[in-house]
C-alpha cells in the first residue's frame, strides 16, 4: 500500500516555480492528493518517480491505445526520427496515414491533419460556416469540443447552474451568439432550433457517445434523427470523435451506429499518444480548403506523427483487437459494478467498449442533467485510494483500457477496486447524488 509520493511532491513543489499550478494543462491541477511525476510506463504500467508502479486507466487521458512503449509504434517513430523532425512540405505519409484514415472511416473521402484535437474542431466549424453560408452552431450540453472561445460553452455549469454563460474568464463573450445549445438524446430539442424559418445554423457538433460527461449513448435511433433533420434542413453533421474514434470501433462510432456525419473530427487515439487531429470527411467540403477557407498551421502533417498514425491504425487494424475491448471493457464494468454492490455503495456504471464511467451516488446516467448530480467529491477521494492500492484512474469517473490491459490486469483492478471503495466509504461514507430536479438552467 503507497502512503505518500515524496519524490512527486518534491517535483511538483519545483515545478509550480517555473509552470503555472506545476501543470502543463489546467485540468492535471485536478489530480489529487496532488499531481503525479512518473518516470515511464510499459504496456498498461505505469512507474512514478517514487517507484510506485499504477496500472493506466488514464492513458494519458485517452490517447495511449496500444499502452505504453508499444514495439510496433515506437519501432515507426524511431525510424522516423533521424530523418528530420518536420519539412514544411510534402512526404510519403501524409497520403499514406491519410489513406489509412479513409480506408477506416465510413464514407469520409478527404483528410485534414492537424495537431490537436482543439484545432480540429475549429477547423471543421470553419469549413461548415463556408459550405452552408451560415454562422451559427447546434452544440449540445456537457460536450466537449475543447478549449476554443467558440466551443468551450455550455459544458459545466456555473456556480448559480447555468450553462449560457461563458465557462472561462478571458472568453469572448461574444461566442455565446454563435451557439444554439440543445439537449443530448432529445431530438425535438434540436428539431426546435433547426426547423426554426429563419435559423443561420451551419452544422450541429455532437461527441457519438456523450464520453466527457457520463459515457452517454445516443438513444436507439438519435444520431440518424440528427443525420435526417440536418438532411432535412441543410445543416452539417459533425461527429467530434475524438475520444470516440479508432476506439469504439476501427471506424469509430460513425461504423458502429451506422450513420455518416459530413464530418469527423479525430484525434487521441489516431496515433497511440503522439500529437496529431484530423478531420475527415466529404470531399467536396474539404476541398474548400483549396478555395478560400484558411486551413494552416506549422506542424500540420508532421512526419513523425504520420509515422505515428500509421503504425497504430496498423496495429489497431489486427484481428480481434475490437472484440477484446469490448470483452474487457465489460468484464471491467461488470467488476466495478460488482465491488459497488458488494460495499452497498449506489452508483451507475456505463460502458461503450473500452471506456467505462463510475457515476457515484447514481442509479442510473441517461441523461446530462443525471451526470450532473453524481458525488465527484466522493469520487475523487476514491482515487486517491485507488492510487494507494496501484491503480491509477482519471479525476471524474471515466476509464480506459488499452490493446495492453489483459484480463488478469482488470481482474486485478477490480480487486483492488473493492478495497479502495471500501476504504473510501470507512472515511467519508457512502457517496450521495446531488439534489437535483433533472433539470440545467440556460
Ligand atoms: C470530444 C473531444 N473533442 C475535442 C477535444 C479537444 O482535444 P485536444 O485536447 O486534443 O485539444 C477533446 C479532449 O479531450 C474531446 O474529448
Amino acid at each position: 500500500m503507497i502512503d505518500s509520493w515524496p519524490t512527486s511532491a518534491r517535483l511538483w513543489h519545483r515545478t509550480k516555480a517555473s509552470l503555472p499550478g506545476g501543470v502543463s494543462t489546467g485540468m492535471r491541477g485536478s489530480m489529487r492528493p496532488h499531481p503525479l511525476f512518473f518516470r515511464g510506463g510499459r504496456g498498461s504500467t505505469l512507474t512514478d518517480v517514487d517507484g510506485n508502479n499504477y496500472l493506466d486507466y488514464v492513458l494519458g487521458w485517452g490517447p495511449v491505445i496500444l499502452g505504453h512503449g508499444h514495439p510496433g509504434l515506437t519501432e515507426a517513430v524511431t525510424r522516423r526520427l533521424p530523418l528530420g523532425a518536420t519539412f514544411g512540405a510534402g512526404h510519403e505519409l501524409e497520403y499514406l496515414a491519410a489513406e489509412a484514415v479513409l480506408e477506416a472511416v465510413p464514407g469520409a473521402e478527404r483528410v485534414l491533419w492537424s495537431n490537436t484535437g482543439s484545432e480540429a474542431d475549429q477547423i471543421a466549424l470553419r469549413l461548415a460556416r463556408a459550405a452552408t453560408g451560415r454562422n451559427r452552431f447546434v452544440k449540445m450540453t456537457g460536450h466537449y469540443h475543447g478549449w476554443s472561445d467558440a466551443f468551450l460553452l455550455g459544458y459545466r455549469p456555473d456556480a448559480e447552474g447555468r450553462l449560457d454563460k461563458p465557462a472561462t474568464k478571458g472568453q469572448n463573450s461574444g461566442a455565446l451568439s454563435d451557439v444554439s445549445m440543445a439537449t443530448w438524446g432529445d431530438l425535438d430539442s434540436a428539431a426546435a432550433i433547426l426547423r426554426e424559418p429563419a435559423q443561420d445554423i451551419a452544422a450541429v457538433f455532437v461527441e457519438p457517445v456523450l464520453c466527457n460527461s457520463g459515457v452517454i449513448a445516443p438513444p436507439d435511433g438519435y444520431l440518424a434523427g440528427l443525420r435526417a433533420l440536418c438532411d432535412e434542413t441543410g445543416t452539417l453533421l459533425v461527429f467530434d470523435e475524438v475520444i470516440t474514434g479508432f476506439r469504439l470501433a476501427r471506424g469509430g462510432a460513425a461504423e458502429l451506429y451506422g450513420v455518416r456525419p459530413d464530418l469527423v473530427v479525430l484525434a487521441k487515439a489516431l496515433a497511440g499518444g503522439y500529437p496529431v487531429a484530423a478531420v475527415a470527411g466529404r470531399a467536396d467540403v474539404l476541398d474548400q480548403s483549396t478555395r478560400g477557407v484558411v486551413h494552416a498551421g506549422t506542424y500540420n502533417g508532421n512526419p513523425v506523427v504520420l509515422a505515428a498514425v500509421q503504425a497504430t491504425i496498423e496495429a489497431l487494424s489486427e484481428p480481434g483487437v475490437y472484440p477484446a475491448f469490448e470483452d474487457h471493457g465489460r468484464r471491467l464494468a461488470d467488476g466495478l459494478r460488482g465491488a459497488l454492490d458488494r460495499y452497498d455503495v449506489t452508483a451507475a456504471v456505463n460502458q461503450a467498449g473500452p471506456v467505462v464511467q463510475v457515476l457515484p451516488g447514481l442509479d442510473r446516467c441517461d441523461t446530462f442533467a443525471q451526470f450532473l448530480a453524481g458525488d465527484q467529491e466522493w469520487y475523487d477521494a476514491l482515487t486517491v485510494e485507488l492510487l494507494r492500492r496501484g491503480v491509477f484512474a482519471l479525476p471524474g469517473g471515466r476509464w480506459y483500457l488499452s490493446t495492453a490491459h489483459t484480463r488478469a490486469d482488470v481482474d486485478t483492478t477490480v480487486q483492488a477496486f473493492g478495497e479502495a471503495v471500501a476504504a473510501t466509504v470507512a472515511v467519508t461514507g457512502p457517496p450521495r447524488a446531488a439534489l437535483c430536479d433533472g433539470s440545467v438552467a440556460g
